[in-house]
């Protein structure tokens, strides 16, 4: 059977920890209010001269050597971003002049915080449809930039970061790894509750995140357990077989809604969001390889991703290791 397999993973953050006391300086919040509300303590946050583009590029390498994959073997890098370098040209074209990797296939992906399973799935339809062999898929951001910084309801929340995966195309047995199933979706009908207020085609600057969190919160736990339970349906799969979940990193609370919904245990939730806070299309590469990386994933685990994010865009991915 024809699959995508994640070979290795990597990833980055910005050197500068901005702890919760520190973004009590900055704007009218408590550590108190912001761990007992998200769960977040900290968050890492871009100086100048770190961009969504140095950050992947360093997750990339990271998850390169993890996968033992020289850069010239890449034929295929899927970036997530909603907070590019620019405009255009695309960021993975960036990263892939960093890596020194020319003439294959780079573009990037925009589902905000879902990227990283929008990137996922596409690498999967063409790897498995032969566009390349190998792919790098990465999540990374700079959302620090579209913060409003004066607005205390949404700059605690976020931070930056980026995370990467390897993907290659082999060929196993049933029970053999590679990303099973794939679900995304996407409903524009709720854009107000979660967008930014700028863009090229509208105001003509970068504008800022805005944000209605409560609303998103109830649209995210109803959303994430339906297409939870889509990918179990479609890959065929008991929830209580799954042995990690690696959500995306917005909310403890969501977390532990969306687990409590599926009847999962909490303690198979890779959580970083204390640490790093939502770094949007970053978090679930950046969680993944976290979880990889300290033992916590293994060989032959069943690892469901998730994430929802601004559009509103949604998504989940059952992959064996
Ligand atoms: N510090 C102190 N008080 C605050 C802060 C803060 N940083 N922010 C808001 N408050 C106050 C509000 O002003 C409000 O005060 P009031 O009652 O006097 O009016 C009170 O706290 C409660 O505010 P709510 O917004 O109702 O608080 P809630 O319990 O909903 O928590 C939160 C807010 C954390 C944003 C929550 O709704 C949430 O996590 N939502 C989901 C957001 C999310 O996941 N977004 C990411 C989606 S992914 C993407 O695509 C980016």
């Amino acid at each position: 059977m024809i699959r995508a397999v994640i070979t290795g993973s990597g990833s980055a953050l910005p050197e500068q920890c901005v702890t919760n006391a520190e973004m009590a300086k900055r704007v009218d919040t408590t550590d108190e209010w912001i761990v007992e509300r998200t769960g977040i303590r900290q968050r890492y946050i871009a100086a100048e001269g770190e961009t969504t583009s140095s950050l992947a590029t360093e997750a990339a390498r990271k998850a390169l050597e993890d996968a033992g994959v020289d850069a010239s073997e890449i034929g295929l890098i899927i970036l997530a971003t909603a907070t590019p370098d620019h405009t255009f040209p695309a960021t993975a074209t960036q990263v892939q002049a960093n890596l020194g990797c020319r003439g294959g296939v780079a573009f990037d992906v925009q589902a905000v915080c879902s990227g990283f399973l929008y990137a996922l799935g596409t690498a999967d339809s063409l790897l498995r449809t032969g566009m390349a062999k190998k792919a790098l898929v990465i999540g990374a951001e700079t959302f620090s930039r579209i913060l409003d910084w004066e607005d205390r309801t949404t700059c605690v929340l976020f931070g930056d970061g980026a995370g990467a995966v390897v993907l290659e195309v082999r060929d196993t047995a049933d029970d053999g790894p590679g990303i099973l199933a794939t679900k995304l979706h996407a409903d524009g009908e709720h854009k107000d509750l979660l967008y930014v207020d700028g863009g090229p085609s509208t105001t003509g600057e970068v504008g800022k995140l805005r944000m209605k969190g409560r609303e998103v919160f109830r649209h995210a736990v109803v959303n994430l357990a339906d297409v939870l339970k889509e990918v179990l349906e479609d890959a065929g799969v008991e929830s209580g077989d799954v042995d990690w979940v690696v959500p995306h990193q917005a909310n403890a609370r969501i977390l532990d809604a969306t687990a409590r919904k599926l009847g999962l245990s909490t303690d198979k939730i890779v959580v970083t969001v204390d640490q790093h806070a939502n770094t949007s299309a970053a978090s679930v590469p950046l969680a993944f390889d976290v979880a990889r990386k300290d033992g916590r994933i293994k060989q032959g685990d069943l690892v469901m991703f998730e994430a929802m994010g601004g559009g509103f865009t949604w998504g989940a991915s059952l992959a064996r290791m």
